[in-house]
């Protein structure tokens, strides 16, 4: 049992924010600005919905059947016109829209008019390869600017992207394209890490094998010689743009109409296609990055998320655009050339809001304060994280060795499924470190037990959402069932997150873990079955099971038990065997770090493991009920 299940109160320690953080607040304080949203939802989002251009006005601001929503009803909008037009009729349009730094160096700068015509002509581009409304576009690529060209051309043009985090792996990769039912892939020759090339285009041949809806691949070329193309498959991205007309005008969306599908990882088999459609999702993303991340007209904002994750998306790109904001983007890993890479970018690029992930900032703290300290941070203003628990002791580091106990540090809880930020703590308002915050103004969130009703202070619980908002996923693709899965259950009516939380006195939301089998390894989301279906898809391995074990620095590591096939020899050779097979199937980030060989695993009478006893056994704590275990 832990402290928090038996309602025992962690240490709280509460920072008041100085008068000054009140200057950036973006209500006059959170509690009327809570209260205000209650008495008036749809006026609430309305309000923030009409910052925005939009072709046509909605009928209504939203219509709720549980568990369908669809938010602003007939509205008509292109969410590019609103990144980039909007911003060259308000005096932006020689600003810096994005600043790229290489890994070896080479910059690059878009300003808003820049990037307008690249992805006009990157629209038309598109089209020319016979894409139209409502297709989708698989995007395996690299953090390059052209990234960003592809997904705001698709968007430009009604065209459904869906990006897939260029690390995945070929199978990984042909299930994405396979359930998303892709006719073209925008990829690139290779990507750069570590001061290394790597192939990027052998993996997509490898997955384009059975992926019979691809009609057609487009090709970033950096390498030196340039890889050989496939006639009447294969295209070069900057060839078919530069035959393209330049003019392309917004496709006119409807407010439902689907902007983006992302794979997120699902508790059993295949991973699961999270639909976001045009208007909820645009509204969502602006208000977040505006009245969250505080971005203001002068800063530079970087948010280190690689777009294949959802973090990417609302908030390296699609967040940052709507507000008009600079964005920095780089392919820099945090640790090269070494570990002060990303505090000299800091300083170079005097970034003003920074935007990153535990896991991070937990490896910096190994290697000490000499390294932040070798830089000028003065022109940070704002701090967020993302993606798992900040705990207290990151939060003290991130707070006093980057922002000098000067920057607001907001800890931002959200998922893939919720499209944008749901609970925090605002700038302004008292900071708890270990604590996210509240569920901000527009979003409803409790704590409860598996029934339904609201726990007591402290007393762990499910995270809860009671109310719908714009930016919610609209349907898991191809898969009603799955959909319904997250809202359905016979005791209650509410969106289960599947977090485990605790609630403190003041309603500070601390999150404690997922409460199903997903594992998040740096942050990123990674399911126990497929990381076993991996496995046991090697010749070698009988059955699996994996787990997630804490680790100090990317707060879970993979660990996998396996059952051999009978006769298979033991071998250091096999457990290398097995972790390459795990890297070509799902990615390096899947990889077990621990692989254990064992004769039974753990399972219920009905045959499903119980990964929960093998985590208890690892971590040397009680299983809990086991009393549907199998002898
Ligand atoms: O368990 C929570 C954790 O990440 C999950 C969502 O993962 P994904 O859809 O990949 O999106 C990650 C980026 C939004 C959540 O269910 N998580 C995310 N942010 C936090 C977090 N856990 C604790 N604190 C956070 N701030």
């Amino acid at each position: 049992m832990t402290n928090s299940e038996a309602g025992i109160r962690p240490e709280q320690v509460v920072y008041c924010p100085p008068a000054e953080y009140r200057e950036y607040a973006p209500f006059r304080d959170y509690e009327s600005a809570y209260q205000n949203y209650l008495k008036d939802p749809d006026g609430f989002w309305r309000d923030i919905a009409s910052d925005l251009l939009w072709f046509r006005q909605w009928d209504k601001v939203r219509e709720w059947e549980y568990p369908f929503a669809k938010w602003f009803i007939n509205a008509k909008l292109n969410i590019t016109y609103n990144c980039l037009e909007r911003h060259l009729k308000n005096n932006r349009r020689n600003k810096v829209a994005l600043f790229w730094h290489g890994e070896n160096g080479t910059k690059k700068i878009y300003t808003y008019d820049h990037l307008h015509r690249a992805v006009m002509q990157f629209g038309n581009a598109l089209k020319n390869l016979g894409v139209g409304k409502g297709d989708v576009v698989c995007i395996y690529m690299p953090t390059v600017p052209e990234q960003v060209v592809a997904m705001l051309a698709c968007a430009r043009i009604g065209a459904v992207h869906t990006v897939v985090f260029a690390g995945y792996g070929a199978s990984a990769l042909n299930q994405r394209i396979v359930g998303s039912n892709a006719k073209v892939v925008i990829t690139a020759d290779a990507s750069m890490r570590r001061g290394k090339s790597i192939p990027l285009k052998p993996i997509v041949e490898e997955a384009l094998i059975h992926a019979p809806s691809v009609e057609r691949v487009v090709v970033l070329r950096n390498q030196d010689p340039p890889t050989c193309l496939l006639d009447d498959f294969e295209v070069d991205f900057y060839e078919i743009m530069q035959a393209a007309e330049k003019k392309c005008p917004p496709e006119e969306m409807d407010s439902e109409d689907r902007l983006f599908i992302l794979y997120t990882s699902g508790t059993t088999g295949a991973p699961k296609g999270i639909v976001h459609t045009c208007g909820g999702y645009m509204v969502g993303a602006y208000y977040t990055t505006k009245y969250v991340l505080n971005v203001k007209d002068n800063d530079v904002y970087w948010c280190t998320a690689d777009p294949g994750w959802i973090t990417g998306h609302t908030y390296a790109i699609y967040g940052p655009l709507l507000l008009g904001a600079t964005i920095f983007m780089t392919e820099s890993t945090p640790d090269y050339p070494d570990v002060g890479i990303w505090w000299k970018l800091i300083e170079e690029y005097g970034i003003n809001v920074f935007y990153t992930a535990p896991t991070a900032i937990r490896m910096f703290m190994r290697y000490g304060e000499d390294w932040p300290n070798k830089y000028d941070l003065s022109s940070l203003r704002i701090l967020a994280s993302v993606g798992e628990p900040l705990n207290p002791e990151a939060f003290e580091w991130f707070y006093h060795v980057i922002g000098k106990g000067k920057c607001p540090l907001t800890d931002t809880w959200w998922q893939t499924e919720t499209g944008s930020h749901m609970i925090t703590t605002l700038v302004g308002e008292p900071m708890k470190p270990g604590f996210a915050g509240k569920p901000i103004p527009g979003v409803v969130a409790d704590v409860v037990d598996s029934k339904g009703n609201p726990v007591g202070p402290f007393q762990t619980g499910y995270l809860a959402i009671t109310e719908p908002w714009p930016s919610m996923m609209r349907y898991v693709n191809d898969d009603e069932e799955k959909y319904r899965s997250y809202w359905e259950s016979p005791n209650h009516r509410y969106y289960s997150t599947n977090d485990l939380a605790i609630k403190d006195d003041d309603g500070y939301i601390m999150i404690l873990g997922r409460s199903d089998d997903l594992i998040i390894v740096s942050g990123h989301n990674i399911g126990t079955a497929e990381v076993e279906s991996a496995l046991v898809s090697h010749q070698a391995v009988a059955e699996a099971a994996a787990i997630g074990k804490p680790d100090a620095v990317k707060g879970n590591i993979v660990k996998a038990f396996v059952i051999l096939v009978e006769g298979t020899v033991r071998t250091p050779k096999l457990e290398h065997d097995l972790k390459y097979h795990v890297r070509q199937t799902l990615g390096p980030i899947a990889v077990p770090s621990e692989i254990e060989y064992v004769d039974n695993l753990p399972k219920t009478r009905s045959g499903k493991i119980m990964r929960r006893v093998l985590k208890a056994k690892e971590m040397g704590v009680d299983p809990g009920d086991i009393t549907t275990l199998d002898e």
